[in-house]
């Protein structure tokens, strides 16, 4: 996120947003997240100019081809980032994924998402967006195909027999004739088998249907979750569908966002936090609010409350969070105003402002009381607020015993302790 997760980090005097599209500022990133042996970085990506872009910086880099780049300057942490499988074709992904998991030694992974809104569709010759139900029926079958496409390579194909002039033992390059709803591919893929085998997958989406694919498919998952016991319900959830398909519970990862608001002391954050909401342009907090809500907000008045609003098996977009932000609204009695405030830092993601010591106890307990396998940090401004994470966070779990203090391990798949999966078309394997 450009600028940092907060929408109004990019006016903070702390923030370079006139470096969105400056390759050194993401690897000067990359970097600090890797001197904090953090698993990844994780770019998320959409496809169309979300939000305002007159109120907050928006736009940048096309995210597979920057983590391209910041492969190049890093050796250990992952790279991860959003692909749709609405709006693409499995094989342009398997190819694009496989390649990048050679560039980086074995650290790419992939957040599969099936696109929450209309704007996406309409850059793709579309007027509405493809239900939700069958959008993520595309998703299942399109991740069939591109784990096909990875495994029609098996690990010994190149033989690179120089005097026999035979370079790829064939019988281990497959095609794959898929045939299904949504996609023909013949195959085989045009890239070797890469380090991984295939990008670690991930997952973000919540609702029902969203949690049935992260059960069949995933092997990380992001989620908003606001309370403890919010966290706990999804994560017993989610690991109990496990078994259904075969799975272990300990085959995915469950990951809650929290953006940390650091201070060296609790007033110090507390400060911080205030002097970017101060620093929120309201009207962007309403267009965004309008968005997740699936209502039109634009000039209601900020001290009044939410009008009514729509059921949630009536949103086409983002389920799980509009459901999450009309809970909290009503939960905690939030007028407009101070429902933009709440969701300025993390969108829906948990906020939690505190000294690194109060961070990192509240990162403890969501760890051992069963509501997080790991967190997807998301620091309010950039670079400072990963820096303040790196340098005053990390130490304590440290000391802790709850963090690594050296990478053990070379791929993605090593630091967030999961096998290599094997090739489920080899026949030698
Ligand atoms: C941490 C996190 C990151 C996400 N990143 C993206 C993203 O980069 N692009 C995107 O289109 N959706 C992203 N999403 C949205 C989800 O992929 C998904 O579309 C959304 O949660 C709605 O799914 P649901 O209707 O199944 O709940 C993200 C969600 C979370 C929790």
């Amino acid at each position: 996120m450009n600028a940092g997760h907060h929408d109004a980090a990019w006016r903070h005097p702390r923030t370079s947003p006139e470096r969105a599209t400056d390759l050194r500022y993401f690897q000067e990133l990359a970097r600090t997240a890797e001197r904090g042996k953090l698993d990844s970085v994780f770019l998320a990506d959409g496809l169309a100019l979300w939000g305002n872009a007159r109120h907050n910086v928006l736009g940048g880099f096309e995210p597979l081809t920057l983590l391209s780049a910041l492969a190049a300057v890093t050796e250990h942490v992952g790279l991860i980032a959003t692909v749709s499988t609405t709006f693409n074709e499995p094989f342009h992904t398997a190819r694009k994924f496989a390649s990048l998991d050679h560039l980086s030694g074995g650290r790419a992974g992939w957040n599969i998402v099936t696109s929450g809104s209309v704007d996406e569709a309409r850059n793709f010759g579309q007027d509405e967006h493809l239900e939700h139900r069958l959008r993520y029926d595309r998703a299942r079958e399109f991740v069939d195909v591109a784990t096909k496409l990875w495994d029609s390579w098996e690990d010994e194909a190149p033989v690179i027999d120089r005097e026999r002039g035979v370079y790829a033992d064939t019988d281990k390059v497959r095609a794959i004739d898929h045939e299904g709803e949504y996609f023909r591919v013949r195959g085989p893929l045009n890239v070797q088998r890469s380090p991984q085998g295939y990008p670690l997958l991930v997952q973000a989406g919540s609702s029902e249907d969203g949690k049935e694919f992260a059960a069949q498919h995933a092997e990380a998952v992001f989620t908003a979750q606001q309370t403890l016991a919010d966290g706990q319900t999804f994560y017993k959830d989610l690991k109990s569908r496990l078994a259904g398909h075969g799975r272990a519970p300990q085959e995915l990862k469950i990951l809650p966002g929290i953006c940390p608001v650091i201070g060296s002391t609790e007033a110090e954050a507390r400060a911080l936090e205030e002097e970017l909401t101060a620093l929120q342009v309201p009207e962007y907090g309403l267009h965004q609010l309008s968005k997740m809500l699936d209502v039109d907000l634009s000039g209601l008045p900020l001290d009044g409350t939410l009008p009514d609003l729509p059921e949630e098996r009536d949103i086409n977009g983002n389920k799980s969070r509009f459901t999450l932000v009309a809970e909290m609204a009503r939960r905690d009695g939030l007028n407009l105003r101070q429902l933009i405030a709440r969701l300025g830092g993390g969108r829906g993601h948990r906020v939690f402002a505190g000294t690194p010591e109060q961070i990192a106890d509240q990162l403890e307990e969501w760890f051992t009381e069963g509501a997080a396998d790991g967190f997807n940090i998301m620091p309010p401004h950039l670079p400072g607020g990963l820096e303040d994470f790196v340098d005053h966070v990390v130490p304590i779990l440290q000391r802790r015993g709850l963090f690594r203090t050296e990478y053990t391990g070379r791929t993605l798949r090593d630091h967030y302790g999961l096998p290599r999966p094997a090739n489920r078309l080899a026949v030698h394997a």
